[in-house]
């Protein structure tokens, strides 16, 4: 996983260690220049002028960039291995054709951009501190999560395109793990909109879901919940999980908490488990959906949530991050859940702990 390559001669390998460090020192000169010619329409109009590609004078010609910014942008995107230039000819290269075709790259790029780039030059103070310092570039509030429902926009639409894509990809999949064992009462903690809660609803016609996040988020679920005919099956419990003093309603079959104790960091994790426990009915079981970097099929899954961690930092709680799976496992079991199974290769990139009580 994540290896370094060591076939190429060790003069080489020192030649190709320091270019790969000059990527890292301009990669935000390169990040702005890139985002320019896609959202400008750059690597669009190169996209449409297929094998032939356009010329400067070409580009020049559509009147929709200055010649200073074509050259100046076209010219890092060919350092990016995003455009080509052959015989005078820009042409779109494999990287630009992903830029504006993959959606996740996408979705990526607008999340880092949006909601990331600003807040991100506070990294180092917020590791210092503990705290999200990089969330005063989007507003006063202590956490993230305390701002999401009045997030300006575009970090609003770029948030929720970035965690909807990645779980909504999952919940249809994870319906059957759900009702394995036939829960009555569901509890989805950190509910967020109430898309799973929606799905559970839907999917049984018995079931009935408590939905635990702050009032804020509680009260966007409600209004979906409502307009999806689905409200009479659910309870709503606004609750501040931060605080250890607030306990979580009890009696429940099965706890769902998908992408929620990333939201943590480990003491605070370890006391949510304690509570959840003391909220399981006596056969209860806890399902935890999550992204782990140790878990990952491919690389490129593992480097987008690595780099994933530093939002956690310095925008949303100061201590928290993309775990490894052995950190969950190790503080369940603390808390008196032993692990049954685990299952990876959900949606893009989650996997699915499914703990008892110990
Ligand atoms: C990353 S979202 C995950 C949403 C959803 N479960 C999903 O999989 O898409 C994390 C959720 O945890 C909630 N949350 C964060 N901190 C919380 C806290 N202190 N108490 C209760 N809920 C919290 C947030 O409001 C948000 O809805």
């Amino acid at each position: 996983m994540l290896e370094t390559k060591k076939f190429s001669p060790p003069k080489q390998r020192a030649f190709d260690a320091r270019f790969e460090a000059q990527k890292i020192a301009f990669g935000p000169v390169v990040f702005h220049c890139v985002r320019y010619a896609c959202k400008r329409g750059m690597l669009q109009a190169l996209a449409e002028a297929g094998a032939h590609g356009l010329t400067l004078d070409e580009l020049e010609a559509t009147g929709r960039w200055t010649r200073y910014a074509i050259k100046l942008v076209l010219e890092s995107c060919l350092s990016a291995g995003v455009v080509l230039l052959e015989g005078g000819r820009w042409q779109l290269d494999k990287v630009g054709f992903c830029l504006i075709s993959d959606d996740i790259t996408r979705i990526n790029f607008d999340f880092v951009h949006d909601v990331c780039y600003q807040g991100l030059f506070e990294l180092e103070r917020s590791l210092d501190a503990g705290k999200p310092l990089g969330l005063s570039h989007l507003g006063a509030w202590p956490t993230l999560y305390e701002g999401m429902a009045e997030l300006p926009e575009p970090a609003k639409s770029s948030w929720f395109a970035f965690d909807h894509h990645y779980s909504d990809t999952s919940f249809p999949d994870i319906l059957p793990d759900v009702f394995a064992t036939a829960p009555r009462r569901v509890m989805d903690i950190g509910a967020n909109t109430g898309k799973f809660s929606r799905a559970a609803l839907a999917h049984d016609t018995r079931v009935e879901l408590h939905l635990v996040d702050l009032p804020q988020q509680l009260a966007v679920a409600d209004r979906h919940l409502v307009d999806a005919g689905l409200r009479e099956r659910a309870t709503l419990h606004p609750r501040d999980l931060l605080d250890p003093a607030v306990a979580l309603p009890a009696g429940m079959d099965l706890v769902w908490m998908s992408q929620f104790l990333s939201c943590f960091g480990e003491a605070q994790i370890a006391s949510i488990f304690e509570r959840v426990v003391a909220s399981l009915s006596e056969q209860g079981q806890v399902l935890v959906m999550d992204t782990f970097w140790d878990r990952q099929r491919y690389d490129i899954a593992a480097y987008c949530l690595i780099n994933t961690s530093p939002y956690f930092t310095a925008m949303a709680s100061g201590n928290s991050k993309v775990y490894e799976s052995g950190d969950y496992i190790r503080l369940a079991e603390a808390a008196g859940l032993r692990l049954l199974t685990v299952r990876d290769g959900i949606g893009y990139c989650h996997s699915l702990l499914r703990f008892a009580r110990a």
